[in-house]
């Protein structure tokens, strides 16, 4: 059994996926190409935001949007606890000062936390949709000042929706990741912005492309961080296809939160109120980690840690927060242990799961 499957994955989008490729090396328009743009406008649409920007990752999107959004050097942006290191790097990368805020017992941002700790220098929230958790977005803005921007880091969380809006339209922007092993991937870097503010998604393009719409107009120092036509043509066909893979990792999901239910001696992960998780990935908490992955590992389950450390631990934060205000997300990392989940299981694969972590005396 895989954790992740690439290969079942490109085996199942032939011929489509290499038609897509070779249009564009026959194109030879290998940058912002035809087929990114025709990514943007398909991603943009099934987000349900008016615009979208293909960029080279989803750690540059993360930037761009507060580059864009004018935050920098004396901003604050409050970031949960409990994340990848990319969204404080990229509040770091602009020059502003990210304010670590303890996550719940959801892993998500707690927005009493998150609101408590908005002072009169906060210019932005970075809700993580952690794992595909889709954070209520809109609860946190409406009682948020209105000058508090709210963008989401949407990079786990690709599919997940609140109230039947997909995350990704929820706040004034966001930001996907579609590294390879996301649940929308490319093959290699890409990422992208969503927004309905067409000045805020006119100025990101710009910063990705050397400060240009066209080819000579620099109208501001930028940079490059564009996406590859390469991956607007994957992400093209993938597109068609992620509904459907959602929908499987719901399933195994729901058969993972019932068969385990009963478990005293683990935390199962935390079911949106009012919303439809993404299930990026699944993730269990249980106390003696190692023990409990050498149980699966024996058993031929193969897991993951996500994340072993909490943004407080990381050698660029310690030192400077105090760890004692995060003990949600510090109790987190240390007891994180995320089991497969994916469209590339089969039934049999989801039983040894369920079967294997039953069967642990802990
Ligand atoms: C929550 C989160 N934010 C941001 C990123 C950054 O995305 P990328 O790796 O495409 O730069 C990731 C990627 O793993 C992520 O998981």
């Amino acid at each position: 059994m895989k954790f992740l499957d690439l290969q079942w994955q490109q085996g199942s989008l032939q011929p489509a996926l290499g038609e897509a490729m070779a249009a564009v090396l026959a194109s030879c328009d290998f940058i912002n190409g035809a087929a990114t743009r025709e990514f943007e406008v398909a991603y943009a649409a099934y987000v349900g935001s008016t615009h979208c920007v293909g960029v080279g990752n989803g750690t540059d999107s993360l930037e761009i949007i507060l580059e864009a959004a004018g935050v920098g050097p004396g901003d604050e942006v409050i970031v949960p606890a409990m994340t990848f290191a990319a969204t404080s790097e990229a509040v770091l990368r602009v020059g502003a000062s990210p304010v670590l805020v303890d996550v719940g017992s959801d892993l998500v941002l707690d927005p009493a936390l998150a609101l408590a700790s908005v002072t009169e220098r906060t210019r932005a929230i970075i809700p993580v949709h952690l794992y595909g958790f889709p954070v209520d977005v809109e609860a946190l803005a409406s009682m948020a000042a209105p000058d508090v921007l709210m963008i989401e880091d949407a990079a786990q969380a690709h599919g997940a929706t609140i109230r039947g809006r997909m995350v990704g339209s929820l706040g004034h922007a966001a930001s996907f990741s579609f590294y390879p092993g996301k649940t929308l991937g490319a093959f290699g870097d890409a990422g992208a912005i969503t927004t309905s503010d067409a000045a805020l998604a006119e100025r990101a393009r710009r910063i990705a492309n050397h400060g240009r719409l066209g080819k000579f107009d620099h109208e501001l120092a930028g940079r490059n961080s564009r996406m590859d036509s390469l991956q607007g043509a994957v992400l093209g066909v993938k597109l068609a296809h992620l509904d459907s893979w959602v929908a499987r990792r719901r399933a195994i999901a729901d058969r993972y939160l019932e068969a385990w239910k009963g478990l005293d001696w683990l935390t199962l992960p935390a079911i949106p109120a009012g919303g439809q998780h993404g299930w990026h990935l699944f993730v269990l908490r249980v106390d003696v980690r190692e023990r409990f992955r050498s149980h699966l590992h024996d058993a031929g389950v193969p897991t993951g840690i996500h994340y072993p450390e909490s943004l407080p631990e990381l050698a660029f934060h310690r030192g400077t927060v105090d760890e004692a205000a995060y003990p949600i997300a510090i109790d987190a990392a240390a007891r994180v242990v995320s089991v497969p989940i994916g469209e590339h299981l089969t039934d049999d694969e989801v039983a040894l799961v369920i079967e294997t972590v039953l069967s642990y005396a802990p």
